[in-house]
């Protein structure tokens, strides 16, 4: 059994272009992946706290954690495990002010720390974490990259493409849904674009 964490960073549900795109994806998955769905705008992520930022040095350093130190990071290394045991990954990923929603950036500080989702040596950070992601990017405008150059306000996927690849998330495949807003019929064309795409990459993950 092949395990799926899907990461939904929109808070809008079906309207959603993004999950309108990932259930194409889902739907297409062989019967023996188990689909693992984290609603991002649902989940009560915890906030990160003095204790939380204590307890991360610590860790680090190989120090003693305090009782309340140990409680709220107990918190977080449940977050880590659900993160880093999945097989494979599926992320919806809406355009907020050219960059990630606010609630993905807080579960990425959430689960990313050294000896727990990455490891350096000499040659630079490793993952710990590993398997396929999927990253489906839903813009309302336009941010291909044009003459072989990214557009440079596209902060969404440098971003995504630096981190998956710090926490060892690998091969990366991105697919964009693009001009969500100019109406229904543009909406369903954007999305009916990358049916094939969402398709085989399902059917890649077992
Ligand atoms: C808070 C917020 C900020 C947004 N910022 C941008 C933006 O910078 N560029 C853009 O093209 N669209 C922007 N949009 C439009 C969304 O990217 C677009 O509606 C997209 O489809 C959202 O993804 P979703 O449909 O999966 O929720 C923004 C929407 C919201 C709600």
């Amino acid at each position: 059994m092949t395990n799926l964490l899907y990461i939904n960073a929109s808070p809008r549900g079906d309207l959603s272009a993004a999950n309108q795109a990932a259930s194409i994806f889902t739907d297409a998955l062989a019967d023996s992946v188990q689909v693992n769905r984290l609603n991002l705008f649902e989940a009560k992520l915890p906030e990160i706290t003095l204790e939380v930022t204590a307890a991360k040095m610590k860790f680090a350093m190989g120090l003693e954690l305090s009782e309340e130190e140990a409680r709220q990071w107990t918190v977080i290394t449940n977050l880590v495990s659900q993160f880093v045991e999945a097989d494979g990954y599926l992320f919806s990923i809406p355009m907020w002010n050219f960059s990630i929603p606010y609630k993905l950036k807080q579960y990425i500080d959430l689960v990313t720390h050294p000896g727990l989702t990455f490891t350096s040596d000499e040659n630079g950070p490793k993952g710990i974490a590993s398997g396929p992601a999927t990253l489906i990017y839903a813009r309302g405008g336009d941010y291909s990259p044009k003459d072989g150059r990214p557009d440079p306000f596209d902060f969404q996927s440098p971003y995504m493409n630096a981190w998956t690849r710090l926490v060892g998330l690998e091969p990366i495949s991105e697919v964009l849904v693009q001009k969500t807003m100019a109406g229904p019929d543009a909406l369903s064309k954007t999305i009916e674009a990358q049916k094939n795409h969402l398709t085989a990459l399902a059917r890649g993950m077992g």
